[in-house]
């Protein structure tokens, strides 16, 4: 016959699982609601539900954005210790933190080629070991590219990475056309700075434009492909554009 002691102690373990369980699996809801705008309540409650939210914070990623890229990378290779990656719009720094770890950037895996990370962002933000970062500059303004090539130190890119998105107005048109501008402004910096067989990504809104984007970025990478990663919201047009394989620099013609 079993002891009470141990059929009370197992009662109380089975109960306590029990909760653990049902506080895991409970929705959570955000306790801190009061006086806050409707669409901040939104995001607070979407953040909570959100698994990779809980998971970049287990794994001290600075966003969930963190997962776009590691799904990518892991699926499509584009980064490898060693390489040489521009990061634009980088801010908070995820992707600059995925981006040190690939390229062996912070020198932490031994006997492979140590890369290097350039992370810049109109945001100032915290550096990441490993990387160079350029905070409170304009990608698209001549002088950011000019630090940026003279970073470089002659060094050529294997890999430009951008998730850059300008501050939408709600204005479907003009919001195409600035995503629009700020990928051309990326493939340009792309094309002069590249390595052959180097990779682009480069994340865009799904319009109208894109389909000629992908041409233009076609006649200079052997492959593209349109990603959707599933850590980027099913509710969002926003989708990537990953190249592989730069043909190397365009002659120009007179
Ligand atoms: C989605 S966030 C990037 C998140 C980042 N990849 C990460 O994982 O932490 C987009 C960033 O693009 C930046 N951005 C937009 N336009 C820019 C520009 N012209 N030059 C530099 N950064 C820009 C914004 O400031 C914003 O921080």
């Amino acid at each position: 016959m079993r002891q009470p002691v141990a059929i009370l102690t197992n009662c109380i373990i089975r109960r306590f699982v029990q909760t653990q369980n049902n506080l895991h699996h409970a929705k959570q809801q955000p306790n801190n609601l009061k006086g806050k705008s409707k669409s901040s309540q939104e995001w607070l409650t979407r953040q909570l539900a959100d698994p990779y939210v809980e998971k970049a914070h287990m794994l001290n990623y600075r966003c969930r954005s963190a997962f776009k890229l590691l799904e990518m990378d892991d699926k499509y290779k584009v980064l490898k210790p060693g390489d040489v990656v521009i990061d634009c719009g980088a801010a908070p720094g995820s992707w600059t933190q995925v981006a040190v770890e690939r390229t062996n950037a912070n020198g932490k895996i031994e006997r492979s080629p140590r890369g290097a990370v350039f992370s810049i962002d109109l945001l100032h933000f915290h550096a990441v070991p490993g990387a160079t970062i350029f905070g409170g500059m304009d990608f698209t303004a001549q002088l950011a590219q000019k630090r940026l090539r003279e970073s470089l130190a002659g060094r050529q890119v294997n890999c430009v990475l951008s998730d850059m998105a300008p501050n939408a107005t709600g204005v479907r048109m003009l919001d195409q056309e600035s995503i629009t501008n700020l990928c051309y402004e990326v493939l340009r910096f792309a094309l002069a700075m590249s390595a052959p067989q180097a990779n682009l990504v480069i994340k865009i809104w799904d319009n109208g434009d894109v389909p000629k984007l992908e041409r233009d970025i076609l006649c200079y990478y052997e492959k593209l492909k349109r990603v959707k990663p599933r850590a980027s919201r099913g509710d969002s047009s926003e989708h990537f554009l990953l190249a592989k394989g730069f043909k190397g620099a365009p002659t120009l013609t007179t």
